[in-house]
């Protein structure tokens, strides 16, 4: 274990967390009163001297136990609010960011490689490069206490300016204080239940506020860069309206909901770019050379307004504006905001719009230097349309295999074509579904019943027929299989997508077009190592060859957190980067580009961790410039909540895929079978000590539900889906999340790291060991993340919730095998990586994890107290307000919790 001396925390170094924190303390005391400021301070200060040996280990204890429940749940809010604002001052700092993780280092870094700008001009216009966002329940902070934060850190931009007033001229101290008081009397926790809708505006806020401003502005400074302009490679995708896995709440109405509001915000923007363009570019005929294609536009707008009439510019974007402005009626259902006085056709897709925008930008470009045309308003509106067209975000489908084989099955056995599709084997299944996609014939017919099931799955595949037809057919481009594990899995979706239109059968040479894309989503051990042979055999079909020679890529999904669930987290991240590896000559021999998406949450269990280092430490030439990645919960305020974070965030996410695509190998042929060889023997070790333990230790599934709150997280009101996706108690039908978060609040974080420890002392090459951490970027990055989780983690606070435990024998000797492997893991990882003490070599983490510390324990030890109380059936509401907040307060102090 880890030696008290190494884990004082320090006095911060950050003047930030000093300044917010000293306010927050005001505001606790005019606003909570003198008695609780002084039993809050009185509790911080015990728990840090605690943590840095000061005292023993009762003094936090004696401070709790004077709490009264009122007092307990003000007292949960301070620490939760302090750690929330040392988050904003961390972020300040860059303490999470990468460094040089730009795109312009990037280039750098290529170019003394010998990989030069044209090489990498080249890859990007093949690349697509897109996080995915998704309502994954994992964000337990309201939206309301977001925004506040998020102000308070453009407040503190104006602080850095040495302003000392706001721009309405108010005390810029005060300004921040009372922010503070505004998020002290925020209730931090949802009354309601979170419904679809709330999930889709919720995402469109960070459309509207954060990434329609900032790709662009991305894109104008990487074309300074490059110093030609890039094609429009980086894209955002959302999953919200999209996902129904285990989510009975998404169906059809939701699907359209999401896409017309998203049609709606990004039109709208447009048309208010529009609206600003007009009152800038005044350019009169009189002083400027106006070309014909700019003066067709204006002619061709209808606007006859005198005072205009020297003005073609003006009445080019009024013609624009109108036309667009029609769109929107079109496609929203209703008039835009500022309707235009004109008649307009409406554009019937987004690369119409983007030529008269051009047109209008190539007539600005013969003035001057161009400079007006490329950079400026106008150059931001034309990237905004290629970036995000109608549609603002493809929105993916995701379904999982099992209720497509039922709803196959209904619709075939009603059809009369097969009785019991789902007792078939594998052959024949494949056989029977190729026949069906060879014929026009749909299966369904209006006429038929239905089961409740089949008739809302054949409403939301019709939905994504709409949805092309009205918005085009860069809205949906993916539906996501969950638990693929056969071919017929794959074609069982084309199947159902046919039956919407959405497949079309070949006819003669021409090959069968698939409008949406099946993905598969791997995510068990096995299914991961069973992954290229299932594709080599879906490529092996040849109208499924013809697709995807036609669309020159496909994409795999690959599953962090259920491997991990599955396998723990070494084989699990062993298993992912195998597979990939193995996929890249599959596709090579398909003739098409591979496209993986990564679906990973933020906590280490789940994948989490730095995206960057992740996506550099993929196998070489699995990436080529094509990656979408998941980003969820907690993770998308902390990456995408400003305008500034998200730059550098989209950045980092962009230059490691250059990396990833054109850097060399670090490391010789020979090491990395020696490696390879390596990491085989590692995992096989790691994962039969996790399975033996989570899957074969008697007691273990009611160990883990009492001795974690994961009983209390399933109740909490942060999203629209179930916590199960049964009824079933079983480890292995409890979805990922909750696993995973459980773990992360007793403190234990068991699938960021166990059964490392029992592999790194099987494996006698220790030497090898310390060389493989040292130069193979798979291993850091790996092991940089374990070592967080181990820095985060405690055992003797975990040690507290034993007696939530009823079977106190099995218990503890469950809890002592724990204990062993977490030493055994951190003892081998200083190993490996030849430090002293965890995080040597991280101080700015390291700083970061110790300042928390002593305010979680508290936090811990008041909710294991809750707990106990809740479950002995007390049942005053205050104590199940307790527990929420504390679960709160504790994710929003580990940061990537869930
Ligand atoms: P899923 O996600 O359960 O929706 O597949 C798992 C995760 O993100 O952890």
């Amino acid at each position: 274990m880890a030696t008290p001396a190494s884990t004082t925390p320090p006095v911060t170094q950050n003047p930030d967390i000093r300044y917010l924190g000293r306010i927050l303390g005001d505001v606790i005391r005019s606003y909570g009163g003198d008695r609780l400021y002084r039993q809050t301070e009185y509790i911080r200060s015990a728990s840090v001297d605690r943590a840095r040996g000061i005292h023993g280990a009762d003094v936090v204890d004696t401070g709790l136990e004077a709490l009264s429940l009122d007092d307990t749940l003000s007292f949960v809010r301070g620490f939760m609010l302090f750690s929330m604002l040392a988050n904003l001052a961390e972020d300040r700092q860059g303490v999470a960011a990468d460094p040089d993780a730009d795109v312009e280092s990037a280039i750098e870094r290529l170019a003394s490689h010998g990989i030069d700008r044209d090489a990498v001009l080249a890859l990007l216009n093949n690349a697509l490069i897109v996080p995915v966002l998704t309502a994954h329940p994992t964000e337990v902070r309201r939206k309301s206490m977001i925004d506040h934060k998020n102000r308070i850190a453009d407040l503190m931009l104006l602080k850095d300016a040495g302003r000392s007033e706001t721009d309405d001229g108010e005390d810029l101290d005060e300004a921040i204080a009372r922010q503070i008081a505004l998020l002290w009397q925020t209730r931090p926790l949802r009354r309601q239940k979170l419904f679809v809708q709330d999930e889709i505006d919720n995402v469109l806020t960070y459309f509207q506020d954060v990434f329609l401003p900032v790709l662009p502005a991305l894109y104008a400074r990487w074309e300074r860069v490059l110093g030609v302009r890039p094609p429009s490679f980086l894209r955002v995708g959302n999953w919200i309206g999209g996902d129904r896995d285990g989510n009975p709440f998404v169906q059809a109405p939701q699907l359209r909901s999401a896409l017309a509001r998203g049609c709606e915000a990004a039109v709208g923007y447009y048309l208010d770019a529009l609206h600003a363009l007009g009152a800038e570019l005044s350019l009169s005929t009189e002083l400027a050379h106006v070309p014909d294609g700019v003066l067709a536009l204006a002619e061709a707008s209808g606007d006859t307004s005198p005072s205009r009439q020297d003005e073609p510019y003006r009445r080019a974007i009024s013609g624009i504006y109108a036309r667009l402005a029609a769109t929107y009626r079109t496609m929203v259902g209703h008039e835009p905001p500022r309707p235009s006085r004109l008649k307009g056709e409406p554009y019937a897709q987004p690369g119409d719009l983007r030529r008269d925008l051009v047109t209008v930008a190539q007539g600005l470009a013969g003035e001057g230097d161009g400079a007006l045309a490329t950079g400026g308003a106008l150059g931001r509106l034309i990237r905004a349309v290629e970036t995000f067209g109608f549609h603002l975000a493809t929105l993916d489908m995701r379904q999982n295999s099992d209720v497509h084989e039922r709803v196959v099955t209904e619709l075939l056995k009603v059809a009369g074509v097969q009785d019991d599709y789902a007792a078939l084997d594998e052959y024949a299944r494949i056989a029977l579904l190729r026949r069906e996609l060879a014929s026009n014939r749909p299966l369904g017919t209006r006429f038929s019943e239905y089961s409740e099931e089949t008739a809302s799955e054949l409403a939301i595949v019709q939905a994504a027929a709409d949805a092309h037809r009205i918005y085009g057919p860069g809205c949906i481009s993916h539906y996501i299989i969950s638990k693929a594990e056969s071919v017929s899995d794959l074609l069982e979706v084309n199947l159902l997508l046919k039956e919407a239109g959405l497949w079309r059968t070949g006819k003669g040479d021409a090959p069968a077009q698939a409008a949406i894309m099946a993905v598969p989503l791997f995510e068990t051990i096995a299914d991961l190592e069973a992954a290229p042979s299932i594709m080599a055999a879906y490529f092996g079909l040849p109208e499924i060859a013809g697709v995807v020679r036609e669309r020159g890529h496909q994409e795999v999904m690959i599953g962090y957190s259920d491997s991990n669930k599955d396998g723990g987290y070494m084989t699990s991240t062993w298993s992912l980067y195998q597979a990939s590896k193995a996929l890249a000559p599959v596709f090579e021999r398909a003739g098409t580009a591979m496209q993986l998406f990564h679906g990973r949450g933020g906590a280490v269990g789940r994948g989490g961790g730095s995206s960057f280092a992740a996506i550099q430490a993929q196998p070489k030439g699995t990436v080529q410039g094509r990656i979408r990645i998941t980003e969820q919960g907690e993770v998308i305020a902390a990456k995408f909540g400003t305008r500034d974070v998200a730059m550098t965030n989209l950045e980092a996410m962009t230059s490691a895929t250059l990396l990833a695509s054109l850097e060399p190998q670090g490391i010789s042929d020979r090491d990395a079978a020696r490696f390879t060889a390596a990491m085989d023997e590692l995992s096989k070790s790691a994962f039969s000590a996790y399975r033996d333990l989570v899957y074969g230790t008697e007691g273990f599934k009611e160990f883990f539900r009492q001795l974690t709150p994961i009983q209390e997280i399933s109740g909490l009101k942060i999203g629209s889906r179930p916590a199960s996706r049964t009824k079933s108690t079983r480890i292995e039908d409890l979805r990922a999340i909750p696993w995973v978060f459980s773990w992360s609040q007793a403190r234990v974080m068991l699938p960021g790291w166990y059964g490392m420890g029992l592999a790194f002392e099987a494996f006698r090459d220790k030497a090898l060991l310390a060389d493989m951490a040292q130069c193979w970027s798979f291993l850091q990055s790996a092991l940089a993340n374990l070592e967080m989780v181990l820095a985060k983690s405690d055992l003797g606070i975990a040690a507290h919730y034993l007696p939530l435990v009823e079977d106190q024998a099995a218990g503890g000797a469950i809890f002592d095998r724990i204990r062993q492997g977490w030493e055994l893991t951190h003892d081998g990882l200083l190993a490996a990586t030849g430090q002293s003490r965890l995080l040597e070599r991280n101080p700015k983490l390291d700083e970061s994890i110790r300042l928390r510390l002593p305010y979680i324990e508290p936090l811990n030890l008041l909710q294991v107290e809750l707990m106990k109380r809740h479950r002995g059936g007390e049942d005053d509401p205050r104590i199940k307000e307790g527990i929420e907040l504390s679960i709160n307060a504790i994710a929003t102090a580990l940061r990537n919790s869930g």
